[in-house]
């Protein structure tokens, strides 16, 4: 299963991720690119003609003192400026919208991506990790995509333009200028691979950060109760100060382009003014076309400081991109097979045969186990803790593919046919009750939102929560809280079993439940599940003996493998492993009534 992790080492691969951005994302937004390659366009023709005008003005105004020309040129100008104006503002829109959009994109499709993705995987990523993900990850490309595209839009197609004019104007003067390029090159690259990484283990450092939170509120109880509240904040404060070393690094590298760049512009002008200079009082050229290339040098000057800021701002965004890209690279094992047919279930019987499933390598959680499950029948599954019991009921859903062996329903191999066939074929009541922040009529239609008002009522009354609910504030528009937290641990778990009997499916798993209740409770809801039970064939793990003596077959399960079966007569006859623990279970609670569940007993 460790192949199941999203978390890989850096690589340095910029070319890789931009062309995979571009192939994946960008096909959709031609259109939109099409009219900001315009918009780019006419900004940096405006902005070339503009430097450019700088020697009519300087020739025909100042030295010819032409005066139709001191009327023409200042309207040009107002125009150019006009339009330069407009043109800017539909391209920084135009993608901008594109940019957020490709945000939207990446993050809709990472969702998608994680709800479908294998349990195993889930098991091996915290889920304060994967949401670091969403916040972190997300704010950090969004941050960052807009810089980028607009800057190098903006400031490329401008330097281009300014470069072209200092060409035309002076072709000697801008080889000379140019001389310093590879010198602003190189300490560019570098910071930028540095920026990456930085940036990549900032953005580790949060996830874990998030995992950390996550973690301390959902356990908030277990904090309190331990007065552990200054160990946490000591564990947050020094993955926090983890963060804000590497952000100042992150500082420190943004900031260092600009007086980099400075420092050789002004290198450039001097040698500019120095070669220019010469060559106006040798009469080579005019004033007027020499203080047009100054003036093209100058504006040029502007978006090359911008441009070695998008670099940063582009490792950035590139280090957070790779790591979405990570978890959308991983793809789920359990799909359907090309050839998955509909589940068709005649009569529900399931066989596990010889099936080994293995969790982490070195320890088999099922060995060679088979059984079967006749159709219609309660079956039970007992056995001490950890023996392999809620692993057994996750391989029936495919949470879990077998290693070897098969489990086939109804003589169908669950390999065979669809996922969502498969499991709208069973109900499953878990080990821990699972709520949704909503109402309790939407907790109860999970998955089924047509189902009808009579429907969830009937289901709620069959699981003995009818009354209940009726007596909360707002009755079945109740809102539960996170994961159901307003709700005592008996009434969520009568939830879920009127969620079970409204899924109305043929094949029934029950994880240990009726853990959580009361005597009379237990009472109702074991008559709510007896009737849950009727005609379906039903596997429920119990943990508690007496609830399970009527059933059709036990099994007991030990270390992976089913070592016992047959009734309860049968097996208390036998003398074997379930006698010893039916026999313990009864002697424990002689002693103490309100002990429950066996896996506390053995
Ligand atoms: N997600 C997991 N990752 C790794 N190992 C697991 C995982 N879930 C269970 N195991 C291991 O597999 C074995 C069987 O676990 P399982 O949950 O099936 O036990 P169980 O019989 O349901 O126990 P209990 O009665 O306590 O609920 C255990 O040894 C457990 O440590
Ligand atoms: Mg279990």
């Amino acid at each position: 299963m460790t192949d199941s992790t999203i978390e890989k080492p850096y690589k340095d691969d910029s070319l890789q991720l931009l062309n995979r951005l571009a192939r994946e994302h960008l096909h959709r937004h031609v259109k939109a690119l099409i009219q900001a390659v315009l918009c780019m366009l006419v900004v940096a023709g405006s902005t070339a003609a503009l430097a450019y005008m700088i020697q009519p003005a300087l020739d025909h105004i100042f030295f010819h003192k032409d005066s139709t020309m001191l009327t023409l040129i200042p309207i040009v100008v107002i125009a150019l400026s006009f339009l330069k104006g407009i043109a800017t503002y539909g391209q920084s829109v135009i993608m901008k919208s594109i940019g957020q959009r490709m945000v939207m994109d990446l993050q809709v499709k990472l969702y998608s991506h994680l709800l479908y993705a294998d349990i195993a995987m889930f098991n091996a990523t915290a889920s304060g990790k994967l949401l670091s993900r969403f916040s972190n990850d997300i704010y950090m490309i969004r941050k960052n995509v807009t810089s980028v595209i607009t800057g190098l839009a903006r400031e490329l197609v401008t330097l281009i333009a300014l470069v072209g004019v200092m060409f035309y104007q002076n072709f000697e003067l801008s080889m000379i200028a140019m001389l310093v390029m590879p010198l602003a090159l190189y300490p560019m690259r570098r910071l930028g691979r540095r920026m990456r990484k930085v940036s990549r283990k900032t953005q580790e450092d949060l996830a874990k950060y998030v995992s950390h939170l996550d973690d301390s509120f959902q356990g908030i109880r277990i904090v309190k109760s331990h007065a552990n509240e200054q160990g946490e904040i000591k564990r947050a404060d020094n993955i926090m100060n983890g963060i804000f070393d590497l952000l100042m690094k992150a500082i420190r590298i943004e900031s260092l382009p600009a007086p980099i760049m400075e420092t050789l512009g002004g290198l450039a002008i001097a040698l500019v003014i120095w070669y220019g200079g010469y060559q106006v009082m040798a009469g080579v050229t005019t004033t007027g076309a020499f203080f047009s290339f100054i003036a093209a040098v100058l504006m040029a000057y502007r978006p090359l400081k911008g441009l070695s800021g998008v670099n940063t701002n582009l490792q950035e965004g590139l280090a957070a991109i790779s790591r979405i890209y990570e978890v959308l690279d991983v793809h789920p094992k359990i799909t359907d097979a090309p050839t998955a047919v509909p589940l068709e279930i005649a009569k529900g019987k399931i066989e596990f045969d010889n099936v080994q499933f293995t969790y982490e390598e070195g320890k088999q959680a099922l060995k060679n186990l088979s059984f079967t499950a006749e159709a219609g029948k309660r079956i039970a599954l007992v056995g001490t803790s950890g023996s392999g019991k809620t692993t057994i009921i996750n391989m029936i859903t495919r949470f879990y593919d077998p290693e070897a062996g098969s489990i086939r329903i109804d003589d169908q191999d669950i390999r065979s046919v669809t996922l969502s066939s498969l499991r709208q074929s069973i109900a499953m009541v878990n080990q821990e009750a699972t709520l949704f922040d909503d109402t309790i009529r939407a907790n109860i239609a999970y998955g089924m939102p047509n189902a009808s008002e009579e429907s969830i009522i009937a289901a709620a009354y069959d699981a003995a929560a009818h009354d209940f609910i009726l007596a909360l504030p707002q009755g079945y528009d109740t809102m539960i809280g996170q994961h159901g937290i307003r709700l005592s641990g008996g009434q969520r778990q009568r939830i879920a079993i009127a969620r079970a009997m409204l899924k109305n499916a043929p094949i029934l798993l029950l994880d240990e439940a009726t853990s959580a209740l009361d005597t009379i409770s237990e009472q109702q809801i074991q008559q709510a599940l007896d009737r849950l039970m009727q005609g379906r064939t039903t596997i429920v793990i119990a943990h508690r003996l007496s609830t399970i003596e009527h059933v059709d077959c036990i099994f007991v399960v030990k270390d992976g493998e089913i070592i016992e079966s047959g009734t309860h007569a049968d097996l208390l006859k036998k003398r074997g492993d379930y006698a010893k623990l039916y026999h313990r279970q009864f002697e424990r609670q002689a002693v103490l009534p309100h002990q429950t569940g066996l896996a506390s007993v053995v």
